[in-house]
């Protein structure tokens, strides 16, 4: 069998790219930006695979431009850039990858948890302008963590993760999600409840469910209106899920006490006041960036390309139903 083609749209730590390069023909994207649709499309063409990054749209159009696509691997769990309905119409396997990223991501939200509630950013920024002068009783007083309500949204492996990782913070726990996990229940003693609920009761609000229509602006104007004034609210999963314009206005309004993003509703930008504000922090979508966890999504995505040449299931196939389509 010839070696497959393979295009890879960004280049992956160095032991993701010899493994490709070791086992297929590669067309790599030198450059360290994101190809805009038309190079994809162009490169794409004569290719078996794409391992894709999250920015790179793979839809109805660059699937009936790009014909001969057999898998393409996003070097993501999130696949909100890819349309599931149409690579399944176009008989073209769509992989992620989950679990290496789950407690990279989980950590990135505990540290926001953090930064946003002890104003660890803010604090920074002071000490480094030479603000520092004298100890005081009353600087960058912040929210405590220990034994508060921890409100989570979304209890996938990344949510339950970063649940598991409140161990000793002895918090009370809320959760909500698509099903419940009794297992999380006995563990952690969390407890199954509706989003209203946590918006009312929790101290802190973390967000890890995927980018849906059903939880596009989840959090609006009417749900910040609902949360407490002392609430921090995190968010590592993706930025559409929050109306920014709602957040900017809770911030500033004093709605809620701070905020965590490593996402936003039109990446990379964001709202002006999400620059200035003091009561946000922010970091540039780095959630799995991790030196093992960006290896490991690498070899990941890898290895479901390999499985497809080999004529087997990728390990982390999305969309099953393509299987005997
Ligand atoms: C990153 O946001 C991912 O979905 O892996
Ligand atoms: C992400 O894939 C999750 O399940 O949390």
């Amino acid at each position: 069998m010839s070696k497959w083609k393979v295009l890879v749209t960004r280049k992956l730590p160095e032991k993701c790219m010899k493994m490709l390069y070791d086992n297929f023909e590669v067309v790599l994207n030198e450059e360290d930006r994101a190809l805009s649709r038309d190079e994809l499309i162009e490169k794409a063409q004569g290719c078996d695979a794409v391992l894709t990054q999250l920015v790179d749209k793979i839809d109805e159009d660059f699937l009936s431009k790009v014909k001969g696509i057999k898998i393409v691997a996003n070097y993501a769990v999130g696949f909100d850039n890819i349309d599931l309905k149409a690579a399944t119409k176009h008989h073209v396997m769509i992989a992620n990858t989950p679990g290496v990223l789950t407690n990279a991501t989980a950590e990135t939200a505990w540290a926001l948890l953090f930064a946003a509630a002890r104003h660890i950013a803010s604090g920074d920024k002071y000490f480094k302008e030479g603000k520092y002068k004298v100890w005081s009783p009353t600087l960058f007083l912040g929210q405590g963590v220990t034994g508060k309500t921890l409100g989570v949204i979304g209890a996938g492996r990344i949510g339950g993760a970063f649940i598991r990782m409140s161990k000793g913070f002895n918090m009370r726990i809320l959760y909500t999600n698509i099903e419940r996990d009794k297992k999380l229940e006995d563990e952690m003693g969390a407890i199954y409840t509706d989003k209203n609920t946590i918006l009312k009761e929790a101290d802190f609000i973390s967000i890890h469910v995927p980018l849906t229509q059903e939880t596009r602006h989840m959090i609006g104007k009417d749900e910040f209106a609902l949360m407490k004034k002392t609430a921090v609210l995190v968010n590592t999963s993706r930025g559409p899920v929050i109306d920014e314009k709602a957040l900017v206005y809770a911030l500033k309004n004093g709605l809620i006490f701070a905020a965590g993003l490593d996402v936003y509703e039109h990446e990379p930008k964001a709202e002006p006041e999400l620059y200035t504000l003091d009561n946000v922090v922010t970091m540039p979508h780095v959630g799995s960036g991790t030196i093992e966890s960006r290896t490991d999504m690498g070899t990941l995505a890898a290895s479901n390309i390999t499985d497809a040449y080999e004529g087997k299931v990728p390990r982390t196939l999305v969309n099953k139903d393509v299987i005997n389509k």
